[in-house]
């Protein structure tokens, strides 16, 4: 068997070959080797795709904590494990080491226990991107309780009804959080949050940014003084491979989002292996991943990915912007960053400021860049290439999603040759299937289809919480005996992918997966709207945007439609995030339906995308005579 890290294109085809002829063998010598184990497993898989049951390591015993932080105590001890960032530059930066994390994570399993969280519990987390949140995760994982981070964006109403939907016992919060020149306060969300919710028992509240705010008596402690009291000693709690990790909760096409459940040794395995050979990660460098703990890439690439490799992390509390756009380069020259990971929204954000923000910066430390999230267009990617990579390190342009839980299409830098665009190759152990429309695979090269993955592998969600039948409905019932991603691929003439975006009611708006049902049912709450249907159109920054197209219930009445449209995003924002307003709202008679009563989507999109006269076949539609009044007053 090869060596772990892949070397060259030549040893990538034969350990791809290797991992495909002979799944079982391969993931088993990289767990063996790899991590640390408290009983081994009976099996190295088991699946059943009809009934989307998928065991991974069945069996075998773990705390995936001491797989990031004990077993490196005694070689990397003093190692730094979490570069901290803050928001203000002025502010002083803070080297966690792997011992120090392992006293901190230790200290809040503690407090966690007795606090009465227990094995299999439920835990919110709802912080910003301080050295808490990274520690609260792992004491999660510690004492085997299960942690369901919600990004601290969301509104009161997403974050009530994802605690609601997995019953958690606690949540993790702070006064506020520190974006840019601004202080936004977090603990009255949750405050609001929580009047609908009577699973939890208690609110831990870290001081960050000393916002004045009210706490419960008998539900809200301050974190501080109860860390302060905690023993620095923790015995990980030891837990099953198949018991859950993790719940992350991502929009789906339809109805509320779905809690997606990770379960511990396979996302381990699989988080562990696809950082090490997507970054090259070599024991000196230090990575940074720009993304927010919040999404499934913080979780596999800024907590355990590079944990579990022994790696220094660095987190990053503010935004790109602050204080000028050139923070991010600011960053990675002050702390030599070796490896960055950031999302095409932010490239194209900051590709249209002045070059000015980047010369000058000392970018010379870096070996690979890369980018996630969703498709990357063609100047970004030469932007970042040219600007920030200097033609001088790989553009890996990583493709994965909640769902898999790691890193599943990309090239592996300095082995696979790139090509602007394409996320290039499946990482070892990942089957890729294209399917047409009828469920037949498409064969060869140069074509375009569903994509579509045909053997399990280890990181792959269990189930959503709560509801395994949506899973497999979702997942697994498009295509037979495949794992359906919802997205949209071509393969080239050498056998690269590119991912085309998603073939769903899925719209992503910078990096950001919004789903197009719960933003209709918050602007359908308006008392004046009769009806509505959310598309995404091309943005140059966002990537898309959204376009509602807006039915009022009495057209007589004398609206004001500007009124209106603030009021329409102050609901949005309320009950999702601002993150899912719409930049553009039209308000017209009717919308175009099939004859069973379903919104033609796909017509909407077109006219969004000002190519109203490329619509093809209407003639099916139940109300046909609706598209020109559409088409006339579209913005
Ligand atoms: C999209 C984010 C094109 C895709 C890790 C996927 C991408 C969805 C890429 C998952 C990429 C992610 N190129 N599209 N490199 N990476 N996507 O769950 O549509 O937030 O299905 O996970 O993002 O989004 P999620």
């Amino acid at each position: 068997m090869s060596s772990y890290q892949i070397k060259s294109q030549e040893e990538y085809f034969q350990v791809y070959q290797q991992s495909i002829q002979k799944p079982e063998i391969f993931w088993n010598t990289i767990a063996k080797e790899h991590f640390m184990w408290r009983k081994q497993w009976d099996n190295v898989i088991n699946f059943d795709f009809d009934n989307a049951h998928f065991k991974w390591f069945d069996g075998a015993e773990l705390n995936i904590t001491e797989n990031c932080i004990d077993r490196h105590l005694l070689t990397r001890g003093d190692k730094t494990a979490l570069l901290f960032e803050p928001n203000d530059p002025s502010q002083p930066n803070e080297h966690i080491t792997y011992s120090d994390l392992y006293h901190r994570v230790c200290k809040m399993a503690n407090v966690l226990y007795d606090m009465g969280i227990e094995k299999g519990d439920r835990v919110c987390v709802y912080l910003p991107m301080i050295p808490e949140l990274v520690v609260t995760v792992l004491a999660c994982a510690r004492v085997g309780a299960v942690h369901s981070v919600v990004f601290a964006g969301f509104s009161a109403v997403a974050l009530s009804s994802r605690i609601v939907d997995s019953s958690c016992k606690m949540v993790v919060t702070s006064d506020g959080s520190f974006r840019g020149s601004k202080i936004i306060p977090l603990k009255p969300i949750v405050d609001e949050a929580l009047k609908e919710c009577t699973s939890v028992k208690h609110v831990l509240v870290v001081e960050r940014t000393k916002t004045e705010i009210v706490m419960e008596p008998n539900r809200d402690f301050w974190l501080a003084p109860l860390l302060e009291k905690a023993s620095a000693q923790f015995p990980a709690v030891v837990v099953q491979a198949e018991d859950p990790l993790f719940i992350l909760y991502t929009s789906g096409s339809t109805g509320s989002p779905k809690g997606m459940l990770h379960t511990c040794a396979g996302y381990m395995v699989y988080a562990g292996y696809s950082f090490n050979n997507v970054f090259q990660y070599q024991e000196e460098d230090t990575f940074w991943c720009s993304a927010d703990v919040g999404w499934i890439t913080g979780h596999s690439y800024i907590i355990y990915g590079p944990l579990l490799n022994g790696a220094t992390s660095l987190l990053y509390e503010g935004i790109l912007s602050f204080p000028d756009f050139g923070r991010f380069w600011d960053i990675i020259a002050k702390h030599k960053v070796n490896q960055f990971y950031t999302a095409p929204t932010a490239i194209r954000a900051l590709a249209k400021e002045s070059l000015a923000f980047v010369k000058d910066k000392d970018l010379s430390t870096l070996k690979v860049i890369g980018t996630v999230g969703e498709p990357i267009n063609e100047e970004a990617w030469h932007w970042y290439n040219n600007n920030i990579g200097k033609k001088n390190c790989p553009v890996v342009d990583t493709w994965f999603q909640t769902e898999t839980g790691g890193i599943l299409i990309s090239p592996i830098p300095y082995a696979t040759p790139t090509i602007p665009t394409y996320a290039t190759l499946p990482l070892p152990g990942i089957q890729l299937a294209l399917m047409d429309d009828v469920g037949n695979e498409i064969k060869g090269n140069q074509v375009e289809g569903r994509l579509c993955i045909k053997y399990p592998w280890p990181s792959m969600a269990r189930t959503i919480w709560g509801d395994h039948k949506r899973y497999q409905e979702t997942y697994f019932s498009s295509f037979k005996k495949m794992y359906f991603t919802g997205d949209g691929a071509r393969r080239n003439e050498v056998g690269y992918y590119r991912i085309t975006g998603r073939v769903d009611d899925v719209i992503i708006v910078s990096g950001h997966n919004l789903g197009t049902a719960p933003i209709e049912d918050a602007i359908n709450e308006h008392p004046h709207i009769a009806e509505s249907a959310v598309v995404g159109f091309p943005h140059d920054i966002k990537g898309n945007a959204l376009y509602g197209y807006v039915i009022l219930k009495d057209l007589k009445e004398n609206h004001n439609l500007d009124t209106l449209r603030t009021e329409i995003n102050a609901l949005i924002s309320e009950r999702i995030s601002p993150i899912a307003k719409l930049d553009k709202i039209q308000f017209t008679v009717g919308l175009p339906k099939t004859r069973s009563g379903k919104i033609m989507r796909r017509i909407l999109r077109k006219i969004a995308n000002k190519e109203g006269d490329q619509l093809g076949d209407i003639s099916t539609l139940l109300n046909p005579q609706v598209i020109q009044e559409i088409i006339d007053n579209s913005i």
